[in-house]
């Protein structure tokens, strides 16, 4: 497993967007994708994390370890315990919700080590579809709630789009109205 040199907000690639990458995936690009998340998985492991001085993430996008390709894991538990991976190629958003969420205790970034406090809005729900590595098929998914705001925060990184530009600048806790708080 490769440890990452995780790429920050104060080096320009971060803010390129991501170039859609060639099917079928080449062996590289498959070993890189799989340490993407075998990378999460141990960064949620305190033991881990503390001991390669790793923070704990539950999304990765190929432009935070340098590569500016349309590729991201995601792994996280929810709160039965069950675990939640993705190894998208490719993705693409195919619609969202009109109804709005947010993380009531912000959003963070392995890329951003700077607080950016207040509310990143996001579509409740969407639906998306990429190829996954994890079955090896195109699939559909429909992410909502906690797994909509991961989803989408990796898919901003494939646009050079970091969360605290969502961040109202003069109103960072603005609320809005109807919006879920997760
Ligand atoms: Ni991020």
């Amino acid at each position: 497993m490769e440890i990452f040199k995780i790429v920050k907000d104060n080096k320009a690639s971060i803010r390129e967007a991501s170039k859609p990458i060639t099917m079928p995936l080449d062996e590289k690009l498959k070993t890189t994708l799989l340490d993407m998340i075998e990378y999460l998985k141990l960064s949620q492991d305190e033991d881990w994390s503390k001991e390669h001085n790793v923070r704990s993430g539950v999304g990765l996008a190929a432009p935070q370890i340098g590569m500016n390709i349309n590729m991201l894991a995601i792994y996280y538990l929810d709160e039965k315990n069950k675990e939640h991976e993705f190894a998208f190629v490719n993705p693409k958003i195919i619609s969202t919700s009109v109804k709005l969420a947010y993380l009531a205790g912000g959003e963070g970034c392995l890329s951003v080590d700077k607080e950016h406090p207040g509310y990143v809005y996001r579509p409740y729900k969407v639906t998306m579809k990429a190829f996954n590595l994890l079955t090896n098929k195109e699939e559909e998914h429909v992410f909502t709630g906690f797994g909509s705001m991961v989803f989408q925060h990796e898919f901003d990184h494939l646009k050079g789009v970091l969360f605290y530009d969502h961040i109202d600048k003069d109103d960072p806790m603005k609320k809005i109205p109807g919006a879920i708080e997760l």
